[in-house]
């Protein structure tokens, strides 16, 4: 399903209301959390109303997506120090309940199939949040990745080291290889909200509208699961065909 809203603090402000609806009615949840550019407005709208609320998060526990490989958990554009920086230091979050890959391990391949139990040993994922790569990544999960894959090590394409150097300072160098939850074990979560804002998503948006179930664009395996919405301003919106953006806007209706 689609919902389609005018921008992108309207989308903040559902997701975290959303978020915060399923914490109070299941204070031990289990949260596939995500990083990057689209979730800044919607950690930033979360903190705020958890704190009106006091919410109590001590029940919670989280995983992350995805790490790159070779950036300590203190270096700041691991995606640790993102989490740490978005929201953890703001809330009640007990650290000890937040999983994140751990780009440093020594036995990388090892550390992949640990984080993998972990999560089915927790009892699964309840909510994933996702946003999504401009070539459709998921995670890091870029095109050709196995749709049965787990966490592994992953080699970052061109196009994805061009899209984040904008994260890192000037002549920065990205990492080249990261560690990500595999597709199937995004596919396992009982529930997913992918997110997408900007322009510079719609190109990818409307080939997963167009296009059938493909490796070639990972996200559009998310088509098999049961229970995933998709939540795009309308920018991202733009290049899908009018008929997709109306029964969308009716969605956004009966949702809000
Ligand atoms: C990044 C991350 C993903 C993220 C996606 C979109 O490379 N690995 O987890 O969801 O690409 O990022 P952004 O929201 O900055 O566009």
């Amino acid at each position: 399903m689609f919902l389609i809203f005018s921008d992108t603090t309207s989308i903040a402000e559902y997701v975290s209301t959303m978020l915060i609806n399923k914490i109070k009615s299941k204070p031990g949840i289990v949260l596939g959390a995500a990083t990057g550019g689209t979730m800044e407005p919607i950690y930033a709208c979360f903190v705020e109303q958890a704190r009106q609320q006091q919410l109590d998060m001590s029940g919670l526990t989280s995983f992350n997506l995805d790490e790159y490989v070779g950036l300590n958990a203190d270096h700041p554009k691991s995606y640790a120090a993102y989490m740490h920086q978005h929201l953890f230091r703001h809330v009640g979050f007990d650290e000890s309940r937040h999983y994140l890959p751990n780009g440093q391990a020594q036995n990388l391949e090892e550390h992949c199939l640990e984080y993998s139990a972990k999560i089915r040993q927790v009892g699964g994922i309840d909510l994933q949040l996702l946003g999504v790569g401009g070539n459709g990544h998921i995670g890091f999960n870029e095109p050709g990745t196995a749709f049965d894959s787990r966490c592994h090590v992953v080699q970052l394409s061109e196009r994805t080291r061009l899209d984040n150097s904008r994260f890192f300072a000037k002549n920065a160098i990205v990492p080249a290889s990261a560690i990500t939850m595999g597709m199937q074990d995004i596919m396992d979560a009982r529930e997913i909200l992918l997110i997408a804002t900007g322009e510079t998503k719609a190109a990818i948006l409307a080939e997963y509208y167009q296009n059938d179930i493909t490796e070639a664009i990972p996200f559009t395996l998310l088509k098999r699961h049961p229970r995933t919405t998709i939540i795009l301003d309308e920018a991202a919106a733009s290049l899908l065909p009018d008929s997709a953006k109306r029964s969308a806007t009716a969605g956004r209706l009966i949702a809000d």
